[in-house]
């Protein structure tokens, strides 16, 4: 679906983002890889741990097609939208504009829907659509927990949604949407588990997403399935049944209670994220948002441009201060969290070496500017994450240079030998 221009911009933006998942800058230079879309806040379902439930007022609407599609024209080079929000997206009567003018930029698109709303029509356009990915949420593998966990869903109907849009889709002899179904691991389903994937397989899914239940109110804590040997036991025989059953049984760890300030052991170390670094949350209303975890609201996402909004004060002082070790409390404990050093920064800096090298769709310029990116995260580097420090060719000479020549000559020399290259 994509074009070779896309193709191109892809390439080239993928780069430059793994030279940006360095966390050396807390400014991004590469275009976010994903877009979350909320193009639905309206809901059919009043699903008890959703926090949803839980915002006063609660929010309840569609995005707005025309912004979006203004908002749009900026995503070139990026790589996924997932389209769905705090709310059911097959609700959207635009939905299938929304992915239209996704599939249009050159993005994959990805939703997730509670499964009511996924009749026979709206099976063969998603069907016809192109859309690459679908997850039905489903919770349980019983009628009767289902009922509790997604109230007032029926399972059984969701169910018989389901397997029409997988048969559909075998008539069709098409190989997307690949279908997942996402469930939220909950002490009330966690017998469940295994179960899950044989539900999944009926269903005509290639996968099951397990992910843990975030806590958005502190008395649901008590749900939240912290590491266990009963956890290892039901996600070992889920693991084992997905092999049986030829799916993939995927297993994602959230951070369960965002409200939790707890220190943490690499307090003072420098880190990253790939939420503030890869990710743009495009709300409902035109605002955006640091990720999941922390509730502000920040305006001017469909006003403003998308990178002049992901460099603007706040965001560079949030990365800023993930950089410097200084952790707010909703990083505290995240999963996203990565502590950074130098061997990682070398090892993703070698990898964007190779891919600059075989970046086929991309001009001697490009793949020059990307080289120089590199080149002057190598120089920032020991700065940020701290010696030893050794870069990968001429690494001895650096280090010579470095302890004999002062930095002018130094600058100097080597912007000879770069021009040279
Ligand atoms: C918010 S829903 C929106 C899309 C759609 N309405 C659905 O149910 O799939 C997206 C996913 O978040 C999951 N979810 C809801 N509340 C959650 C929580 N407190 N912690 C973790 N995941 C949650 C849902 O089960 C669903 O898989
Ligand atoms: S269906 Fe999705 S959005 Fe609606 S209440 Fe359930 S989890 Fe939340």
């Amino acid at each position: 679906m994509r074009s070779a221009d896309h193709d191109a911009k892809r390439q080239f933006n993928e780069i430059l983002s793994l030279i940006d998942s360095t966390y050396l800058l807390p400014q991004l230079r590469a275009k976010p890889k994903y877009v979350w879309v909320a193009v639905s806040t309206a809901c059919d379902l009043r699903c008890g741990f959703c926090p949803r439930q839980y915002i006063e007022p609660v929010d309840s609407g569609f995005m707005d097609l025309e912004r979006f599609r203004a908002a749009a024209e900026q995503f070139d080079g990026m790589r996924k939208a997932a389209l769905f929000g705090l709310g059911d997206p097959l609700l959207s009567k635009s939905f299938f504009e929304f992915v239209a003018i996704c599939h249009a930029r050159g993005l994959e698109v990805a939703t997730t829907s509670n499964g009511t709303n996924l009749t026979e029509d709206v099976a063969r356009r998603l069907i016809e659509s192109g859309v690459e990915e679908l997850g039905v949420s489903m919770d349980a593998a019983t009628p009767e927990l289902f009922r509790r966990l997604r109230a007032p869903g029926d399972f059984a109907a969701i169910c018989r949604n389901v397997e029409r849009f997988s048969e559909l889709k075998r008539q069709a002899g098409s190989a997307t949407p690949c279908l997942v179904i996402p469930c939220t691991i909950s002490s009330e389903n966690l017998h469940e588990l295994p179960d899950m994937v044989n539900l999944a397989h009926r269903l005509g899914a290639t996968g099951v997403s397990l992910s843990d239940l975030a806590a958005m109110r502190e008395d649901f804590a008590r749900y939240c399935v912290p590491d266990s040997p009963e956890l290892s036991r039901r996600l070992d025989e889920a693991f084992q049944r997905g092999k049986e059953l030829g799916l993939v049984v995927g297993r994602f760890r959230q951070k369960m209670n965002p409200w939790v300030d707890a220190a943490a052991e690499t307090e003072g170390r420098p880190h990253g994220c790939p939420t503030l670094w890869e990710h743009f949350h495009l709300e409902r209303r035109g605002e955006t948002k640091y990720c999941c975890y922390i509730g502000d609201a920040i305006p001017g996402a469909f006003d403003r441009p998308m990178m002049d909004l992901l460099n603007s004060d706040c965001f560079v002082r949030l990365r800023e201060s993930l950089i410097r070790g200084r952790l707010r409390k909703e990083c505290r404990g995240c999963t996203n969290l990565t502590v950074n050093s130098p061997e990682r920064v070398e090892a993703i800096l070698r990898e964007a070496e190779k891919r600059i090298d075989g970046a086929a769709l991309l001009g001697e310029t490009e793949r020059e500017q990307l080289r120089q990116t590199v080149r002057a995260c190598r120089e920032v580097a020991p700065r940020v994450v701290g010696r030893p420090y050794a870069p990968p060719r001429d690494g001895l000479l650096r280090r010579l240079a470095r302890r004999t020549l002062p930095a002018p000559l130094r600058r100097a020399l080597r912007s000879v030998f770069q021009d040279a290259r």
